[in-house]
């Protein structure tokens, strides 16, 4: 299974809303089928959306290059395509690379410009590749030094797996890394209502792997960790703010509070594309609200009468209190917070 191809001017996505039972792929010449795909979330998750939109850009170009004012209306699709998802500033950093990319080629011709705007795309999806691989490693550096065991029981939240990315994952990179090392006993899969992102796609990129992994319901999360011995929670992220405050899918804040309680380490793994330097805490950070039928139904089955009121929010915010260390592609930051952080991205810059 690939998550995101491109192809002969087409960018290939796996449709992930028909995961696990069917393996389909869209096959996307413009860039609204893109828009529409990351909207449905046929391709999700903050690292995937970020090379789609960059893909989507080049479609644009490629849709546009005879038109008067090409550039502007290229500019125009940039501005539209960052509405598609709030939260994931991902998609607005792979935007951005793609927008300077515009500016730089002011002064030249579109051929040129649709060049330099396809190896931007490549780069951005290439870059994922070691970004995962480097978050992997430093993770499982992490996980060894702070717990003294042979062996580790994870417990990870939605999907930050190589579904959600350009390689082998976030959270899952990390968990991948220790499973080559034998360090993996079990992981625990939250199933991550409403769109059941854990059991469809976490679960079934874990089994695909042979990486042991049990199924939970959301609910069973805070009991598995007093009952199961988990020895560290491993999340990703769809946006950090100055302060270590990290927002992700609905249902991790619940997480971070019950490891909190039962004093197990809870880890945030992601590149340094997720952190938003410019928002100070997470109050700042626009959480996605999506259609309530997502909450009054399950793939497509009906489980609440078709007028109940539905509040669907699909992101929350945990506080850096909660979270032990945020793991990156150039190291991790522990304990995050204010001072932390800002300490972590001025050794990177030195
Ligand atoms: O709504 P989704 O499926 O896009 O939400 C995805 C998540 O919350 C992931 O944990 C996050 O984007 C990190 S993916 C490496």
């Amino acid at each position: 299974m690939k998550t995101l191809t491109w192809e002969k001017n087409t960018l290939i996505l796996l449709d992930q809303t028909k995961l696990p039972t069917q393996e389909e792929y869209l096959q996307c010449s413009s860039w609204r089928q893109v828009e529409e795909a990351i909207k449905v979330l046929a391709v999700r998750g903050a690292p995937a959306i970020g090379v789609a939109a960059a893909y989507a850009v080049v479609l644009a170009a490629l849709e546009l290059k005879k038109e008067t004012d090409f550039r502007q209306k290229l500019v125009d699709v940039i501005i539209t395509l960052d509405k598609a998802r709030p939260t994931a500033v991902n998609l607005h950093w792979g935007l951005e690379r793609m927008n300077q990319v515009i500016q730089e080629h002011r002064d030249a011709s579109v051929e040129t410009l649709i060049e330099a705007l396809e190896d931007e795309a490549k780069f951005i999806y290439a870059e994922d590749v070691d970004v995962n691989k480097c978050i992997g490693r430093f993770g499982a550096e992490a996980l060894i030094a702070r717990i003294r065991k042979d062996k580790f029981t994870v417990l990870t939240h939605c999907n930050a797996g190589a579904l959600a990315t350009a390689d082998i994952g976030t959270a899952l990179g990390v968990i991948r890394n220790l499973h080559g090392k034998g360090r993996i006993a079990n992981v625990f899969a939250d199933e991550t209502r409403p769109l059941l992102q854990g059991a469809r796609l976490t679960a079934t990129e874990l089994q695909a792997d042979k990486i042991p992994v049990t199924l939970i319901t959301d609910n069973m999360a805070a009991w598995v960790m007093k009952t199961r011995q988990v020895d560290a929670v491993i999340v990703g992220a769809d946006r950090i703010t100055a302060n270590g405050d990290t927002a992700n899918k609905i249902g991790t804040y619940g997480v971070a509070l019950a490891a909190k309680v039962h004093g197990i380490p809870f880890f945030v793994a992601a590149p340094i594309s997720t952190f938003d330097l410019s928002m100070k805490s997470g109050e700042e950070i626009p959480i996605e609200e999506r259609n309530h039928d997502e909450v009054r139904n399950i793939q497509g089955v009906q489980t609440a009468l078709k007028n109940t009121p539905v509040f669907n929010p699909a992101f929350d915010v945990t506080p850096h209190e909660y979270i032990t260390a945020i793991i990156t592609q150039d190291g991790v930051i522990d304990h995050p917070d204010t001072l932390s952080i800002a300490e972590f991205f001025r050794n990177r810059e030195e």
